[in-house]
């Protein structure tokens, strides 16, 4: 008779406990599907409110809370065409497409960029998305040519892409290599298997690896600049620009950290890479100053934390990182706790703590980035990027969502 109640009451506890685990997908779908239409109309205010600007692109708001715009050659340009291609693959509509054309067509000149490493970024999130969803071959040489300026930065003795040239503001450095560089290497990867030349794969591989040797400390943290002596291409220097502090963990470097090294994964199925994945991962969600809806203060060591900014643009990267890094694990190796984690951070950055209102935040979908807090720019703001990976998250959530169902 005991036997038979304890059986009884297993069988209940697991079925209240799939139950649960149902509900709260339904209501993650929910939330999921509601921002992204909630995000497709804010960014069509957006995509209008710029149409008699045909060369400007939305960067953030000033003080006034009135749109800043940036030219072509600023390192976001490509963040608000990606957007509106994203939304475009959710919901094909014509306006949605004429817009997300209308605004990949404004950052084309960048394909000549080799002044500087942001060319992945500007190119990559809107000729990239505007490829893989349309198969439009005029967007492929776009790709190419930008790969092609991309790789003049690179120098085989450092093995590295060179972030920013010489400048007044970044003499003291040789040949600075910051981590957000990971980020250009997908548009390398993707060259080098759409033109089957490996020339590419080699010059990102190349970048990764030494990145994993010299950018990171025994616990995955990563320094933000790391510079190379371009003669013998051992370690210069390693300091910050963004962070508080040279050993601080500044929130978006460890977000283009995790990031770049799972898509790295993605790209080249090299195990190395995934353990690198997993160890950020693990540094960002058991640190003890992650807050408690999983969106990071702007610095992990910020000195005025718990009244330090949050910056939901790392939690955005992070959130979408986190959710192909869940994919890519098995469940012993923590693929529920990632997800577990993204779904927590899809909830927050969803909320009216962190998404603004329709026609409210200049157009743009979520507030409270930072920007570069140690210059005093772009402090608790909307960025543009913030918008780009929480929609990436979104679309990542919804198809993963899906698939369970
Ligand atoms: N790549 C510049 C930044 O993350 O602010």
């Amino acid at each position: 008779m005991i036997k038979q109640i304890v059986l009884v009451l297993i069988v209940s506890v697991l079925f209240l406990g799939c139950n649960y685990k149902e509900n709260e997908d339904q209501q993650l779908k929910k939330i999921v599907n509601e921002s992204l239409e909630l995000a497709t109309r804010q960014s069509l205010l957006m995509a209008e409110s710029l149409s008699d600007k045909p060369t400007r692109l939305p960067q953030t708001i000033n003080k006034k809370g009135n749109l800043v715009t940036c030219n072509s050659a600023w390192w976001v340009s490509g963040f608000f065409p990606g957007v509106l291609w994203y939304l475009y693959e959710n919901n094909p509509t014509d306006s949605l497409k004429y817009w997300a054309e209308n605004y990949t067509l404004r950052v084309e000149d960048q394909k000549y960029t080799t002044d500087n490493h942001d060319v992945g970024f500007m190119i990559f999130c809107s000729f990239g998305n505007a490829f893989r969803i349309t198969g439009n071959s005029k967007y492929k040489e776009v790709i190419h040519t930008a790969s092609n300026s991309l790789m003049t930065r690179f120098n085989p003795t450092v093995g590295c892409i060179r972030s920013w040239d010489y400048k007044p503001w970044s003499a003291k450095w040789q040949y600075p290599v910051i981590i957000d560089n990971l980020m250009n290497l997908e548009m390398l990867e993707w060259t080098a298997k759409a033109f089957h030349d490996d020339k590419y794969s080699d010059v990102a591989e190349s970048h990764a690896n030494k990145t994993l040797q010299n950018h990171f400390r025994e616990d995955f943290s990563s320094y933000h600049v790391v510079s190379y002596d371009t003669i013998t291409g051992a370690v210069e220097k390693r300091n910050t620009s963004q962070g508080y502090s040279d050993e601080s963990a500044w929130a978006r470097g460890q977000a283009w950290a995790l990031y770049g090294y799972t898509m790295m994964y993605r790209e080249t199925g090299l195990a190395d890479y995934l353990k690198q994945a997993r160890g950020i991962a693990d540094f960002i969600l058991n640190h003890p100053k992650l807050p408690a809806d999983k969106v990071p203060y702007w610095d992990f060591d910020a000195p005025d934390i718990p009244n330090a900014k949050r910056d939901a643009s790392a939690a955005a990267i992070i959130c979408s990182a986190l959710i192909e890094l869940s994919d890519f694990v098995s469940e012993d190796d923590s693929s529920s706790t990632y997800l577990k984690a993204a779904k927590d951070m899809i909830r927050s950055l969803s909320s009216p703590e962190y998404r603004a209102e329709l026609g409210t935040n200049g157009n743009f979908i979520l507030m409270h980035s930072v920007g570069h807090m140690p210059n005093g720019s772009e402090v608790d703001v909307p960025l543009s990027y913030a918008d780009y990976y929480y929609v990436e998250a979104l679309m990542r959530m919804k198809k993963r969502l899906s698939a369970q169902n």
